[in-house]
This record gives structure tokens, C-alpha cells and sequence, in this order.
């Protein structure tokens, strides 16, 4: 058994993908996943490179067999859970008028829907790292959009307030078998899910992957009377979002 593990979703790409590599740094075992395979076998070649133990389950986190697929290969393989990172998430533009349920559903389940759904497939193995130090940790990845409703990005902004609230409901429910989470509530940041606005606000002006890999680093070394509850990350100027670029 390994001295640390975690699960890290979205570890394809992006903000996943540079937390995988740092807690792959801190000493932790890892199971990687997202739904597309090729991209999360790169994913996965790439953490071995760096020296990273790990396996990689391609998975639609929309769909709770998947998750119990996730959590099953992780418990087999490590038998342990210090540090989950709920971080899929996809975010879809539409106007209210024109709202495709399909894309409300795909929001609705990857965002919101499979976070309750690891917290209790995981919770023994939390409850146990928690038993041994008073430290295990769940980071939930929120955005900016879920404190500040935004025009188009309605359901997105939805969720992540959902994903806001349910990170506090934990820390009232968990405190006490030493599970912290944290919801990282970034505005812009440079990765793949934010070229779509690359030509208004330059990937070089956003929030960079390693401030959010810094802010999780420092929750990794925080003490057990120490509860973070949420990091919000903006613009200069206090700039949010869609509307501010
Ligand atoms: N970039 C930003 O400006 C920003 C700001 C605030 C919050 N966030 C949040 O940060 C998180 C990571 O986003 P990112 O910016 O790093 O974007 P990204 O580079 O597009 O990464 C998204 C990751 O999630 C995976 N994913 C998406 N839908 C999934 C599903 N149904 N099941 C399993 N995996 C799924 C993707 O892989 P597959 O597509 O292959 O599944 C990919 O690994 C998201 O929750 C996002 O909402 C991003």
C-alpha cells in the first residue's frame, strides 16, 4: 500500500492534469480520469514519466457506474484516499431562450450530480485517512461563475454555486472524522476550456495553471484545525468573467 494516494477527475488536461503532477510530486499514489481515453493515456504516459505511480480509468463522470468504476480500480490498486480532487467539469454557452436540455443535463450531472456521488463512494476511505492524521482532503474545482451568476453560462454559474454550497455542507457534516474540502473558485484561467475567449482576453492575462497548483499545494501543508473553505481566484481589478473580458 502506498504511504498516500489520491484521485484527481478532469486529469486529462488543464487544471487536472498540473494537480495530478503535484500531488504525483507530494508523494501520492494516483488514479487519473476523464472520458476520453487517448487524451487520459497521454495523461497517465506523461505522469510516469515524471515518476508518478498511476492508473488512469476513462470514465463519463455523468454516469454514477463510472464513478463506482473509478473509485473500485483506485480502492484495488491503492487501498487508500488522502486527497480527492473533484475537478471535471465542462461549461456549455446558451441563452435561456434557446437551452438545450441535453446540455443542462451534461452540466447538471459532470459539475454537481457526481461530486455527492464520490463523496459516498470514497467516504470510508476518507473517513479512514482522516482517522490517521485529522488531514484527509477533497478539493471540489467551483469557479468564480458559481459567486457571480453569469449572462449565458447560466447553468454553469448554477452549478458551481451548487458546488460551492455542497463544499460546505461537508465541512459541517465531515469535520468531525478529519475530512476537509475546499471549493477553488478560479475567474479565467489558461487551459484548453478557455480558448474560446483567447481573442478577447490573452491566455498571458488570465490565471495561470500554477496558481491554482500553488493554492492547493498550501492546503496540502495547512494543520488539521485549519479549514479552508473556499479560494477565490479574480482578475486584476477584481475582474470575474465573460462580461469583464
Ligand atoms: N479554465 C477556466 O477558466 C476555469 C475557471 C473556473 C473553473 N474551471 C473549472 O476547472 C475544472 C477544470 O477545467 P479546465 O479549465 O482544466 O478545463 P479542461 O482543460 O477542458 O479540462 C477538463 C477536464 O475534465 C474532463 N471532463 C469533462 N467532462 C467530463 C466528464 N463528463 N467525465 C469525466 N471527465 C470529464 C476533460 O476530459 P474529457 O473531455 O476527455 O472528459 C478534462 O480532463 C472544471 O471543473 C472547470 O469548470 C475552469
Amino acid at each position: 500500500m502506498p504511504q498516500r494516494a489520491a484521485i484527481v477527475t478532469g486529469a486529462s488536461s488543464g487544471i487536472g492534469l498540473a494537480l495530478a503532477h503535484l500531488l504525483g510530486q507530494e508523494g501520492h499514489a494516483l488514479t487519473i480520469a476523464a472520458r476520453r481515453p487517448e487524451k487520459l493515456d497521454s495523461a497517465r504516459a506523461e505522469l510516469e514519466e515524471a515518476g508518478c505511480d498511476v492508473v488512469a480509468v476513462a470514465a463519463d463522470l455523468g454516469d454514477e457506474d463510472a464513478i463506482r468504476r473509478v473509485v473500485a480500480t483506485h480502492r484495488e490498486r491503492h487501498d487508500r484516499l488522502d486527497v480527492l480532487v473533484n475537478n471535471a467539469g465542462v461549461g456549455i454557452g446558451e441563452p435561456i431562450g434557446e437551452l438545450t436540455t441535453r446540455k443542462l443535463d451534461i452540466q447538471l450531472a459532470t459539475n454537481l450530480r457526481s461530486l455527492p456521488i464520490f463523496y459516498r463512494e470514497c467516504l470510508d476511505l476518507l473517513e479512514r485517512a482522516g482517522a490517521d492524521d485529522r488531514n484527509a482532503l477533497v478539493v471540489n474545482t467551483a469557479s468564480v461563475a458559481g459567486k457571480h451568476g453569469e449572462a449565458w453560462l447560466s447553468v454553469y454559474s448554477a452549478t458551481k454555486a451548487g458546488v460551492i454550497a455542497f463544499t460546505q455542507s461537508m465541512n459541517a457534516e465531515l469535520h468531525d472524522r478529519g475530512i476537509k474540502s475546499t471549493a477553488l473558485c478560479p475567474a479565467f484561467v489558461d487551459t484548453p476550456m478557455t480558448d474560446f475567449i483567447k481573442d478577447r482576453l490573452p491566455a498571458e492575462a488570465m490565471i495561470q495553471v500554477s496558481d491554482v497548483v500553488e493554492s492547493v499545494r498550501f492546503l496540502l501543508r495547512t494543520t488539521p484545525g485549519c479549514v479552508v473553505p473556499e479560494i477565490v481566484f479574480t482578475g486584476p481589478g477584481g475582474a470575474l468573467g465573460v462580461q469583464s473580458a
